[in-house]
């Protein structure tokens, strides 16, 4: 059986020019298409973060938090001039357009199918709770009316109509809460605005970036919080630039501080962000505290004519990250006319009429106690369990490994919900399915059950004891469950060994490469020999979910013997057959 995962990883492999490019230039900050956590305890060197609330209380937080905890699901809004090349919100990097050249789209810009009520009761209709839209994305064109810059849609553009404001006036009326991305430190449009990129354009972009942020990113921020109305989400974004002084991030922080509700993401160096990030990126393991995943519906931030991916690939996607306790926020990249596209439209609609029949199972849920299931992820609510099936059962029988006591199982669907009979076999619960599965993707079984979540399918590598060909240090963060902490090899040949400590029989791996490995095995020791389990695995830098015949033994290696980089491992496990 094909785990979902492997197919998200294939989808995933897709990824944008531009978060190639991103991902070129990763830093401390932002690693694109990586988990980016709220900065903790900041490292050597590294400026330390200020929070926009002092002294806030657990329990101030946990309101402050209550309304994006419930909300789960928003809407992403790629939108700008770049939207008329059709090649999504790089291209001007992409391209290398001198500025001179490249803001001649501004004269063309004149959306005039545009109606902020259409967006906001699209959003609406796919169950999501909030926007956030990029008010000036890296090409340093404002989607709305700036005092600090013509270089807008108001001042620079036939259109003239600010569209920040539409959409900050039309969201409540959706029960829509509206939010702001904007790119603070990179700006190919104004000098200075390029501190953290190779410049294409040296006469119009070379400058201090210290000019730029007092004269162009500072104004447009108070601008931002200042002229529409309660803000949501703020989403800062960089490219991982970096030269932001510790006086100018508190500077930040002081604005901010005018709209103390603000839930803001941590891509701003100097400014304590809310939640962590996962950008285009599963991750493997439930992230600690507050995240949010942000992914497309088609592929690309900014409009492209690509088509929405299908249903039963978002679906299970979303669900995934639902499962892991996160928010999903989905992006859409309207066209230069102004308009969702309409496969995209259908696609969200089709969500929607998902979480109608569903939503009790995501609105409010936290993540489920698995790390892994071979058919799908679970969420919590009270002393609900949710299961989120995407593999039913072709015998109808679910194996759930969980240890509480079940009060009620029923299958959820659009009209009463049925009650399902369960058993215990050889100390796993079996739930009962009915023959044919009700919902073509994904199903959901609520589980009534005594007590927190608990579960005894864990990795048998766990915290086990680890051996590596080089950097023994680093080698226990790959069994550790935590992704960020990682082993990380000093050649691009190695191994890594694990001592499950008792003999085990495993049937599961999944392993999470930080980069990709084109060539490596599994292997368990038998006597003095190394015996494979797989070999000529390739592997992505996402999860990668592999079955096997039942193996029993106490010791596993993962032998690379071809990559392009030192390998390094952020996650490895093996679990025993369900
Ligand atoms: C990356 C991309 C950027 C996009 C952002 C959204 O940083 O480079 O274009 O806006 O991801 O998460």
């Amino acid at each position: 059986m094909k785990h979902i995962l492997v197919l998200l990883a294939a989808m995933l492999l897709v990824p944008l020019v531009a978060t190639m490019a991103a991902a070129a230039a990763e830093t401390n900050f932002a690693l694109a298409g990586k988990f980016v956590p709220p900065p903790a305890s900041p490292k050597t060197g590294e400026q330390p973060t200020v929070a926009p609330i002092e002294n806030e209380t657990p329990a101030q937080r946990n309101e402050r938090m209550a309304w994006w905890r419930e909300a789960k699901f928003g809407m992403f809004i790629h939108w700008g001039i770049y939207s008329i090349p059709a090649d999504g919100e790089w291209h001007m990097r992409n391209k290398k357009q001198p500025f001179a050249e490249y803001s001649k789209f501004a004269s063309q810009f004149n959306p005039v199918k545009f109606n902020a009520d259409e967006w906001m009761a699209l959003a609406h209709d796919a169950g999501m709770k909030y926007v956030v839209i990029t008010t000036k994305h890296h090409d340093g064109f404002a989607l709305f009316k700036s005092q600090a810059s013509s270089y807008n849609i108001v001042d620079a553009t036939p259109f003239k109509r600010d569209v920040v404001k539409e959409l900050s006036e039309a969201s409540p009326k959706h029960d829509i809460r509206f939010g702001t991305y904007y790119s603070f430190l990179a700006d190919w449009g104004h000098k200075g605005g390029g501190a953290g990129c190779p410049h294409w354009d040296p006469a119009f972009q070379d400058g201090d970036i210290h000019d730029y942020i007092k004269t162009v990113a500072m104004p447009q921020l108070k601008e931002l919080v200042s002229n529409y109305g309660t803000l949501g989400e703020f989403w800062f974004d960089s490219d991982g630039a970096k030269g932001i002084t510790p006086e100018e991030s508190a500077q930040v922080v002081e604005i901010l501080k005018t709209q103390p509700q603000l839930i803001v993401d941590p891509r701003l160096p100097g400014v304590k962000g809310d939640f962590g990030t996962a950008e285009q990126h599963m991750p493997t393991l439930r992230p600690a505290g507050d995240w949010e995943l942000c992914g497309t519906v088609n592929g690309s931030w900014g409009y492209t004519h690509s088509d929405a991916k299908p249903l039963n690939k978002l679906l299970p996607y979303m669900i995934t990250a639902w499962g892991m306790g996160g928010n999903v926020l989905m992006n859409v990249g309207p066209s230069p006319e102004g308009v969702i596209p309409e496969d995209s439209a259908q696609r969200l609609r089709e969500i929607g009429e998902w979480l109608r029949i569903y939503g009790d199972s995501i609105y409010g849920s936290k993540s489920g106690p698995f790390t892994y299931l071979p058919w799908g992820t679970a969420t919590c609510k009270g002393s609900t369990l949710y299961l989120h099936i995407f593999d039913w059962p072709a015998n109808s029988r679910l194996t759930v490994p969980l240890i509480n006591e079940v009060k009620r199982a029923e299958l959820l669907g659009p009209g009463k919900h049925d009650i399902l009979k369960t058993e215990l076999d050889r100390g796993r619960l079996i739930v009962h399915l009915p023959k044919k599965a009700p919902n073509a993707i994904a199903n959901v079984v609520a589980l009534t059950i005594e007590g927190k979540p608990h579960t005894d399918y864990v990795s048998v590598l766990l915290n086990r004891p680890v051996r590596a060909s080089a950097e023994q240090k680093s080698a226990a963060g790959a069994v550790d469950a935590d992704e960020p902490s990682r082993w990380r090899n000093t050649e691009p040949k190695g191994w890594l060994e694990i001592d499950a400590e008792k003999t085990v029989t495993v049937a599961t791996m999944r392993v999470t490469p930080f980069d990709g490995i084109k060539n490596c095995a599994l292997e368990y020791k038998e006597g003095n020999e190394w015996r494979p389990i797989l070999t000529g695995l390739k592997l992505d830098r996402d999860c990668n979910v592999r079955n096997f015949p039942p193996v029993t033994a106490q010791v596993f290696r993962l032998n690379i013997l071809d990559s392009d980089k030192p390998p390094q491992i952020s996650n490895l496990e093996l679990y025993p057959p369900l």
